[in-house]
């Protein structure tokens, strides 16, 4: 396959494998640094760009992820972007983490843990609030789109 995009820094060792090309684009360069630095792979490059503006040709993509990064987004302008990237029948997919459910002594402390989490999101920004919603709150890019926890 040709061309792939990402977002996260740790993903290249997912795709690298899959794709002939993958780039991964942030607009913060420390990010971009920290991800060049630990990259042992040489069809995955770092390109210092925007989601709103790739800086990559017209339906010369298969695949765009953002990894805990859709939320900072200006929505309609990324997706007119994906539109514009993807090839046809290409995937966007965009995901995050949510509240994990730790073991300990094999007792299960979702509970307890997420009672913490809701008292942490408290202090996070309204940038945030899509993460605490799983992303359900984030309008849909495709009419066939699906939401996977
Ligand atoms: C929570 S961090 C996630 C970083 C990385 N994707 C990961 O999974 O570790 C969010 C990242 O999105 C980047 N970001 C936010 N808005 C952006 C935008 N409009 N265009 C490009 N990068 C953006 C920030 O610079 C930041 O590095």
């Amino acid at each position: 396959m040709r061309g792939c995009w990402v977002w996260f820094w740790a993903d290249h060792r997912q795709y690298s494998d899959h794709f002939e090309s993958v780039i991964g684009v942030d607009f913060t360069p420390a990010q971009l640094e920290l991800a060049r630095s630990r990259n042992p792979f040489a069809n995955v490059t770092f390109k210092e760009g925007v989601a709103e503006s790739l800086p990559v040709s017209d339906g010369s993509v298969d695949l765009v992820t953002s990894s805990m990064a859709v939320h900072w987004f200006n929505i309609p302008k990324f997706y007119a972007e994906v539109d514009r990237v993807l090839k046809p029948g290409g995937v966007l997919a965009c995901y995050s983490y949510h509240v994990c459910a730790p073991l300990y002594k094999g007792k299960n402390l979702y509970s307890e843990f997420y009672e913490f989490w809701e008292n942490l999101n408290r202090y996070w920004p309204k940038k945030y609030d899509p993460l605490k919603t799983e992303y359900t709150t984030i309008p849909s890019c495709y009419p066939e789109d699906l939401h996977l926890k």
